[in-house]
């Protein structure tokens, strides 16, 4: 991927205080911002909350770099190519279902800030609500040139290829069935092999944290310690380096003298981080009913209202489904949440075809929705003995508010019109 000697590696925890450095002395002792450092590095505090958030809620990391970030001339509108943004007034509100196809390989050479396409979204990064999703395919890696959002943080989900997200604070490797979320505001590059793809959901809200578990107790669903955070890194590049910032909305550019990915030690809380969906602990009936999808939550950004989610990512990843009595594939319902799914592989069980790794599907506010056709019919016959539901991960971003579309996914000619068919054929209920 590039002229690497060594894996990353990687410290365990969610939301840690983590200090780490790449050169011995780059971390200054019981200080933060000492007269001198001892190094002649910069001290530059990087904060993900306000200063005066309550400490359960306060994120922020001190950096210690070879040159300060400010040091860089002014930055001048970019290319906006497919990237949108809240507030999404592209299209009308649209309460009907849709469906995707898989994005389409780039034509040509295509880093990833040039494959970002943007789908949906809702609320606006100037009221820090809401997320925009954005799906990405490339085929190249990032070179002289770095990104950052100052909207929201990346959640971002690779569905195809391995890649590498070289951040300030470190590098981490992913492949699909891990996820990475990168901070507001910490630059990065994306690197790859050949042609890679995933989605991103750009949370304008309150940061991704995991959720309270209630009566399951103190372990369960995503555990803390599979959560995996980059050792410091740095280069020290004198090249000219290209940074592209999405910010109110628009893309930006500046050129750097030298690359800014030259952090050589940090410590804090705020900090990009890698989770692997395979360590999921999933939970659901052992008696009867399926349980409401919530159980399925990895990383909730909280909304002010209680228990209602700017948004909630979900994951429905291989598990055991031993309900008796019981129609085991998600029910039909109509959600006042609304509901953002992608594929990154195998089957989803509530689709039989249709909805393909890399794809895409959105039910909103009071949609109606649920298996389709095939899936309702093999169910309601199924010999209910346990069945492993394996290869799979299917991903949801539900949000509390609904999703607009841009226009580029209204009329993107991956979009499925027949979508609604297919829960055409349901014949009616007996009775009397
Ligand atoms: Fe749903």
């Amino acid at each position: 991927m590039t002229t690497r000697t060594n894996a990353p590696l990687y410290m365990p925890g969610f939301g840690n205080h983590f200090s780490t450095e790449a050169v011995a002395g780059a971390l200054p002792e019981g200080r933060n911002s000492p007269q001198r450092h001892p190094l002649g590095l910069y001290a530059e505090q990087l904060s993900g909350t306000a200063f005066t958030a309550p400490r359960s809620e306060n994120r922020r990391s001190w950096l210690y770099r070879l040159r300060p970030s400010a040091q860089h001339p002014a930055y001048k509108p970019f290319d906006q190519g497919r990237v949108r943004s809240g507030p999404f007034t592209e299209a009308p509100p649209n309460p009907n279902r849709m469906r995707w196809d898989p994005l389409p390989t780039p034509s040509g050479p295509t880093d990833w800030v040039e494959g970002l396409v943007t789908y949906a979204g809702n609320g606006d990064p100037e009221a820090a609500t809401g997320v925009g999703v954005h799906l990405y395919a490339a085929n190249r890696s990032m070179t002289d040139r770095v990104f950052y959002c100052a909207d929201g943080e990346l959640l971002i989900v690779p569905q195809l290829g391995q890649q590498a997200f070289v951040t300030e604070m470190g590098r981490i490797d992913a492949r699909p069935g891990e996820i990475v979320v990168i901070p507001r505001g910490v630059r990065f590059r994306v690197e790859c092999d050949g042609e890679i793809r995933g989605y991103a959901c750009e949370n304008y809200g309150a940061l991704f944290r995991l959720p309270d578990l209630g009566p399951i107790g103190s372990n369960g669903l995503a555990n803390p310690r599979d959560f995996q955070t980059p050792v410091a890194w740095f280069e020290d590049v004198g090249r000219p380096t290209e940074c592209v910032q999405k910010y109110g909305g628009r893309l930006w550019a500046t050129t750097f003298a030298h690359s800014p990915l030259d952090v050589v030690g940090w410590h804090g809380d705020l900090a990009p981080y890698k989770y692997d969906t395979t360590r999921f602990n999933t939970i659901g009936t052992v008696s009867y009913d399926h349980p409401d999808p919530s159980i399925f939550t990895v990383l909730t950004s909280p909304s002010g209202a209680p228990g209602t989610a700017n948004c909630d990512f979900a994951i429905f990843p291989p598990r055991w489904m031993v309900a008796e009595e019981t129609f085991r594939p998600p029910w039909f319902h109509r959600n006042v949440m609304s509901e953002f799914m992608g594929l990154v592989y195998g089957e989803y069980d509530a689709k039989e075809g249709g909805f393909s790794p890399g794809g895409a599907s959105l039910h909103n506010c009071m949609s109606g929705h649920g298996p389709d056709q095939a899936s309702y019919d093999k169910a309601v016959r199924a010999d209910l003995k346990p069945v492993k539901i394996e290869n799979t991960l299917a991903f949801m971003f539900e949000t509390r508010a609904p999703f607009r579309t841009t226009e580029w996914a209204q009329t993107s000619p991956t979009m499925q019109l027949d979508y609604d068919d297919v829960w055409s054929g349901f014949e009616k209920g007996r009775v009397g």
